[in-house]
């Protein structure tokens, strides 16, 4: 199929769920960017570049100002999640599975996974854990839900890991820390269960690269380093919409919080000094079409 064209932006061919896992171990590595919202979806997407929108749970911390992710509710990634579709028609679109909307039992998470696919409009689910969840990922592609799996530092795990703590470090097991073994059995799970791709996130990058090697599906790393087959990023922080939010693994290419702050004071300058509007800006500059107007 020949590339379409989005507002005169170059738009390479529909990505698919075949599509993601034939570039595993290709040197084109997956680029993959979240989404929230209608405008950044579509602009994301006609950058023509993007191979996969997530429409992450993140949200709840960068839309809705929580300090992690337990607070979302499965009907607000619904609302995400239609709202950026319409946005997309090149990048695979995947809903991320909120908090306790997959963890009661594999029926729950089919529901639920149905929901997100059928109402929503996503092309394909995410969801947190590896080995615990393994029978509930299988469930879900059993019935042709494409899953993509999500280990290492996983945000749901907040106040089990006592915070975003980074995993696969330590090498004595306890709550708090998975070690390198346990992320390396988790991964293998993961791919048995029929996920199509997996995020690691918060490993050592000789533990992604280790992992990448081994499995048979894509492996999409934020914060695990450069051997994985993709990148993922939070697309506020590879913005810079968040001025005062720099962790490491984040690389900011613009720092649009800035630029919007310096647009809203410049905005507020020209309001106050009554050089906004000017005549140009005005519906009613023309005066004879202002009579009509408001004879009408
Ligand atoms: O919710 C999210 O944005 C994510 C990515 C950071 C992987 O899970």
């Amino acid at each position: 199929m020949a590339p379409s064209k989005l507002n005169g932006c170059k738009i390479p061919d529909k990505r698919t769920v075949p599509h993601i896992i034939e570039r595993k171990g290709s040197d084109k590595p997956l680029v993959a960017l979240t989404s929230y919202d209608y405008t950044s979806a579509k602009l994301i997407d006609a950058a023509g570049e993007v191979d996969i929108i997530l429409v992450g749970d993140s949200l709840v911390s960068v839309v809705q100002g929580h300090p992690n992710t337990l607070p979302v509710e499965l009907e607000e990634i619904g609302y995400h999640t239609r709202c950026v579709v319409r946005g997309v028609v090149h990048a695979l679109v995947i809903a991320d599975m909120p908090f306790m909307s997959y963890q009661i039992s594999p029926e729950q998470a089919l529901e639920n996974a149905g929901y997100l696919m059928k109402q929503a409009g996503a092309h394909a689910v995410k969801l947190e854990g590896g080995r615990s969840m393994q029978t509930t990922i299988s469930r879900l592609v059993q019935v042709d839900i494409p899953v993509c799996g999500h280990i290492g530092l996983t945000p749901q795990s907040y106040h089990r890991m006592g915070g975003h703590r980074l995993q696969g470090r330590s090498t004595s097991a306890n709550r708090a820390q998975t070690t390198a073994t346990e992320v390396i059995e988790d991964a293998l799970a993961v791919e048995e269960a029929g996920a199509f791709a997996l995020v690691l996130e918060g490993i050592p990058a000789e533990l992604a690269e280790q992992i990448t090697e081994r499995i048979s599906i894509p492996t999409i790393g934020i914060g695990a380093g450069p051997a994985c087959d993709g990148q993922i990023l939070v697309i506020n922080d590879l913005l810079g919409l968040q001025p005062d939010f720099a962790p490491r693994f984040v690389k900011r290419y613009r720092e649009l919080g800035t630029e919007i702050m310096n647009a809203v004071s410049e905005y507020a300058n020209e309001v106050r000094s009554h050089t906004f509007p000017a005549a140009k800006h005005s519906v009613y500059e023309d005066t004879s079409k202002k009579v009509r107007l408001a004879k009408q």
